[in-house]
C-alpha cells in the first residue's frame, strides 16, 4: 500500500480523538491529503456494528463474540475506507485499529491473545506504519470518558481495573513493536498536539 497508515491507541478518555482531529487539521494545512477515520466504524457497515458493540449492557456479548464483531467491522473498514485511501497515496489516521482488539478483547478479561492474533492474520493481515499510544493515568481517563454525554458507555462501565489492565497491556505491546511511539497524554490539548507533531514529522511524505 502507498500512503502512510497511522493508528491512534490508548485507554478510554486518553484524548486520542481530539488529537486525531488536531493532527488531521495540521497536516491538511501543510498540504497533505488526510483521511481521518475511527474504529469501530469508519465505513457505513462498520458504523452499524459500532452500535451493536458499544451500546447496551456490559454482558451483552462475550469477549469471543466481540472479537468476531470488531474484526468484521475492521474488515469492512479496511476494504471500503482504509485501503482505497492508502492506494490513493493519502495519510490515513485511524482512531483505534487492531491493537485495541489485542488489548480490550485479548487480555483484559482472560487470555484470548491467540484467538485475536489468528483471526487478525486470517482476516486483516496489515499493521499500521506507525502507532501513537496516548498514555494516561486510567482514573483521569475514565473521569473524562464518563463525563462525555452519550450512550456508548459499555466499555467504560467495565470499570477502573479494566482500564488499568488495558493501560499496562498497551505499554507492554508498545515495548514489543517498533511501530509504536508512546505519547504522554497528560496536559492540555495544544501541549499534547505539539508532542504528536514532533513524533510524526520524520515519517511524513515529502511535499
Ligand atoms: P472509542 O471510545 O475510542 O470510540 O472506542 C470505543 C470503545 O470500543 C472503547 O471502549 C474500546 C472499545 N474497542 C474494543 O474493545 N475493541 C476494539 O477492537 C476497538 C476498535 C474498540
Amino acid at each position: 500500500m502507498a500512503g502512510l497508515f497511522v493508528s491512534l491507541e490508548g485507554i478510554d478518555g486518553s484524548g486520542k480523538s481530539t488529537q486525531g482531529r488536531l493532527l488531521a487539521e495540521a497536516l491538511r494545512r501543510a498540504g497533505h491529503t488526510v483521511t481521518l477515520t475511527r474504529e469501530p466504524g469508519g465505513s457505513p457497515g462498520a458504523e452499524e456494528i459500532r452500535r451493536l458493540v458499544l451500546e447496551g449492557h456490559v454482558d451483552r456479548w462475550s469477549p469471543e463474540t466481540e472479537i468476531l464483531l470488531f474484526t468484521a467491522a475492521r474488515r469492512d473498514h479496511l476494504e471500503r475506507t482504509i485501503r482505497p485511501a492508502l492506494d490513493r497515496g493519502e495519510i490515513v489516521i485511524t482512531d483505534r485499529f487492531a491493537d485495541s482488539t489485542r488489548i480490550f478483547q485479548g487480555i483484559t478479561r482472560g487470555d484470548l491473545t491467540d484467538m485475536v492474533d489468528r483471526l487478525h492474520v486470517l482476516m486483516i493481515g496489515v499493521e499500521p506504519d506507525l502507532t501513537l499510544l496516548f498514555d494516561l493515568d486510567p482514573s483521569l481517563g475514565l473521569a473524562r470518558a464518563t463525563a462525555r454525554a452519550g450512550t456508548e458507555l459499555r466499555f467504560e462501565d467495565m470499570g477502573l481495573s479494566f482500564q488499568e489492565r488495558a493501560r499496562a497491556g498497551f505499554l507492554a505491546l508498545a515495548a514489543r513493536h517498533a511501530r509504536f511511539r508512546v505519547i504522554d497524554a497528560a496536559g492540555d490539548a495544544e501541549t499534547v498536539a505539539d508532542r504528536v507533531r514532533s513524533v510524526l514529522a520524520p515519517h511524513l511524505p515529502r511535499r
